[in-house]
């Protein structure tokens, strides 16, 4: 009977945590931003409180019909008294944003690695400068970075306004046509965590989600020099045969797979699709079934899309499908 606080309690605290929380900050920004939140809630609910029980009291104490002289002495000394809170209050406030925003402005400038990333309806071109040969690695809609190391992430938008925001790892940052603007993030907890396009920027908007994944430096530079590598040959005909789907069919015309005569740059980078977590910008999870279901229609499972449905026989689709998961 009586079990609904508990639900509603548990219901809020269940937000206070997961791969997509500003409250279970993972990095240098995050963790800043939320010291501040607390912060802020701290203080705006002491001052509340107390605003309620300076209210109570002065309705309870003009139910005495008779005020007697010491009490205006007594309403005087608590009205200084709260002034004097109010204006520390406020103080430690705006100490405190301006100690955070230098705080986070310091981040800046240090050895970093530098990543570009565009936004486009409604997927992420994430594209990482390879700090040994100075060139740029193209992938698509994940994000790895190295735990402890700095990254400036350079925000470039490819159509209209859309918002950079990875909750458990910085502030957002708006991404605006004609712009070029810079992020510095340092991820500090290893794991894998949820960004989300944070501005309405058209039908899909809601699916405009990007994995992330920080990882120990070694791994990610594995990672990255797998990146870095073409396509590897099909070893069988099946596979062989998706390919040369890929390169011959519509597909080519806006993806590239490194390594084959795909070369398109309108949709996403597939060199190493396999790979990753999920399809379509964290609209499904990435296997077979779903790589087939994407290719043939893609707008049952995002309308609006600018991916165009491919009209293959079941044999080539599969081929397909199957050539694009086996990309890793
Ligand atoms: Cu991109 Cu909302």
């Amino acid at each position: 009977m009586r079990r609904w606080p508990v639900l509603l309690v548990a219901g809020f605290l269940a937000a206070c945590g997961g791969p997509q929380s500003a409250l279970d900050p993972a990095g240098e920004g995050a963790s800043l931003l939320h010291g501040l939140f607390g912060l802020m809630l701290w203080v705006c609910g002491g001052v509340y409180l107390l605003t309620l029980a300076f209210l109570a009291w002065a309705i309870r104490r003009s139910r005495k019909a008779a005020a007697s002289a010491g009490g205006e002495g007594r309403l005087r000394a608590g009205l200084a008294i709260w002034t004097v809170l109010v204006v520390a209050g406020l103080s430690v406030l705006a100490t405190a944003s301006f100690a955070v925003d230098r705080a986070l402005a310091a981040a800046r400038g240090r050895d970093a690695l530098e990543i570009r990333v565009t936004a486009h309806q409604w997927w992420w071109r994430v594209a990482y400068r390879d700090p040994a040969s100075g060139d740029w690695i193209e992938t698509a809609n994940e994000l790895h970075l190295p735990v402890g190391r700095a990254a400036r992430l350079e925000l470039i938008a490819g159509d209209v306004i859309h918002s950079f925001w990875i909750p458990n790892l910085s502030g957002k940052l708006d991404v605006i046509p004609g712009r070029r603007n810079l992020l510095d993030l340092t991820a500090e907890r290893e794991g894998e965590y949820r960004g989300q396009c944070a501005e309405f920027c058209g039908l899909q908007h809601a699916l405009m989600a990007l994995d992330v994944r920080v990882s120990p430096p070694r791994d990610f530079a594995a990672w990255l020099a797998a990146q870095a590598a073409p396509a590897a040959e099909p070893g069988d005909a099946v596979l062989a045969h998706g390919r040369t789907l890929l390169e011959d069919g519509p597909c080519a015309a806006c993806h590239t797979v490194r390594g084959t005569a795909a070369r398109g740059q309108a949709g996403p980078d597939l060199t190493h699709v396999g790979g990753r977590r999920s399809i379509a910008a964290g609209t499904l999870p990435n296997n077979r079934g779903n790589l087939q279901g994407w290719i043939v229609d893609p707008d049952a499972l995002k309308p609006g899309t600018l991916m165009p449905a491919m009209e293959l026989a079941p044999d080539d689709a599969d081929a397909l499908a199957r050539y694009l998961e086996w990309l890793r």
